[in-house]
């Protein structure tokens, strides 16, 4: 079946870096900026240049190390913060500005303190200029997801005449439920003169936990382009997760679309992103996380030692995981007690698992885990009472 592709723009190194305790200094964000080149990502948000020296200096040294992706630098819509994007990505090959302000009544009320007309041109005045330096002009209507459609449209185009190329569509405070939100979309979609020469980008943060829903909503809706981070770090409660949207994609082919992204990195980029950053990893994260791929009670176990797929819907390799776990608790059956034997060089006939078995229920009820040490010193007891 012929599919759509999805853009994936990347901000870990921009809306991710930005939470408290994970600032990069410049050669921890190339690190991660090869990587996600490396990965497959369309474009790199490498960081807001205005916002400090070594922002701007670590920009500038990511444009000459990727060699694929888009690197795109975050400004507001005035003159001094584009220029200083501009001269940050003076060398890249694909460079993209990434201008925006606030739509939402509250933004123009209180924030900017002014008219929506004077927004209006704000956006236009912003978008023509960066158009100067670069061809490719993202526009970003923050707090769109609270933004009046009849207003946000408006806005798209009036943008889309002063030359945007990309307009992002923020949830910025993670408000919006995954039907309003695709419907935003599909309301853009009908009602914008010239939107299909565009690309409507989703941006969703997770304050209530549907950032990666909303986004594929977008998706399904109308956006051809996804603003994510690894592991879904960001502001807060965090933004729309990769590693989801990516792996939502690809196991839902019945929607249509496809990435570039080269799904068996997933798992060392996380790794390499949360160690960088000095940002753990929630073990039950989605298709990242430490129990993404481990099973401990005895139902689940048997089932996935006979069949994988019996509790699993992605094959763990895909993601650059060897193999699923099957941990021992005081949860778990012979099933999967014969299995670790196994794996350990114990071949056990069925007597012998029935009796290790009440030695094994005995550590494991006084322990979170059983490990393979406690499996050796199982086996030796169990050996020493025959
Ligand atoms: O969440 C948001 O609105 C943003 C914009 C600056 C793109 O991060
Ligand atoms: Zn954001």
């Amino acid at each position: 079946m012929k599919t759509e592709k999805i853009q994936i723009f990347d901000t870990t190194l921009r809306d991710g870096e930005q939470v408290p305790g994970c600032k990069l200094d410049k050669q921890q964000k190339l690190t991660i900026a090869q990587k996600l080149d490396e990965l497959g990502v369309d474009v790199i948000e490498a960081g807001f240049p205005i916002s400090s020296p070594g922002d701007f200096e670590a920009v500038q040294a990511i444009t000459k190390v990727v060699n694929k992706a888009t690197v795109c630098a975050l400004t507001r819509a005035n003159k001094k913060d584009i220029e200083c994007a501009a001269q940050a990505l003076e060398f890249a090959n694909q460079p993209r500005i990434h201008t925006g302000i606030g739509t939402s009544e509250s933004h123009i009320k209180y924030k900017f303190n002014t008219t929506q007309e004077d927004i209006l041109n704000r956006a236009a005045e912003a978008v023509a200029y960066a158009k100067k330096y670069v061809d490719d002009v993202e526009f970003y209507a923050e707090d769109a997801g609270r933004t009046d459609n009849a207003f946000l449209a408006r806005v798209c185009e009036t943008v889309i005449q002063a030359g945007a190329t990309v307009i992002n569509i923020p949830d910025t405070t993670g408000y919006c439920l995954p039907s309003d939100y695709g419907s935003k979309i599909q309301y853009l979609k009908q009602h914008v003169k010239g939107i299909d020469n565009i690309v409507l980008s989703c941006h969703c943060h997770n304050d209530l936990g549907m950032a990666t829903a909303n986004a594929i909503s977008g998706v399904v809706h109308g956006a051809r382009q996804i603003e994510c981070t690894i592991n879904g770090i960001g502001e807060r409660a965090g933004n729309t997760a990769l590693e989801e949207v990516v792996m939502i994609l690809k196991q839902h082919q019945e929607l249509g679309f496809h990435t570039d992204i080269n799904t068996i990195l997933l798992n060392e980029v996380s790794q390499l992103t949360s160690s960088t950053m000095g940002m753990f990893v929630q073990p039950n994260k989605a298709i990242v996380g430490a129990n993404a791929f481990a099973h401990s009670s005895g139902i689940h176990q048997d089932g996935v030692i006979k069949r994988r797929d019996t509790y699993e819907i992605i094959d763990p390799r895909e993601v650059g995981i060897t193999e699923s776990a099957i941990v021992l608790t005081a949860r778990s059956g012979r099933a999967a007690l014969a299995y670790r034997f196994k794996n350990i060089g114990f071949d056990v006939t069925k007597n012998e698992l029935d009796l290790l078995y009440q030695y094994f229920l005995q550590v494991a009820d006084v322990k979170k885990e059983v490990s393979e040490n406690d499996l050796h010193a199982i086996m030796h007891t169990f050996s020493q009472n025959k």
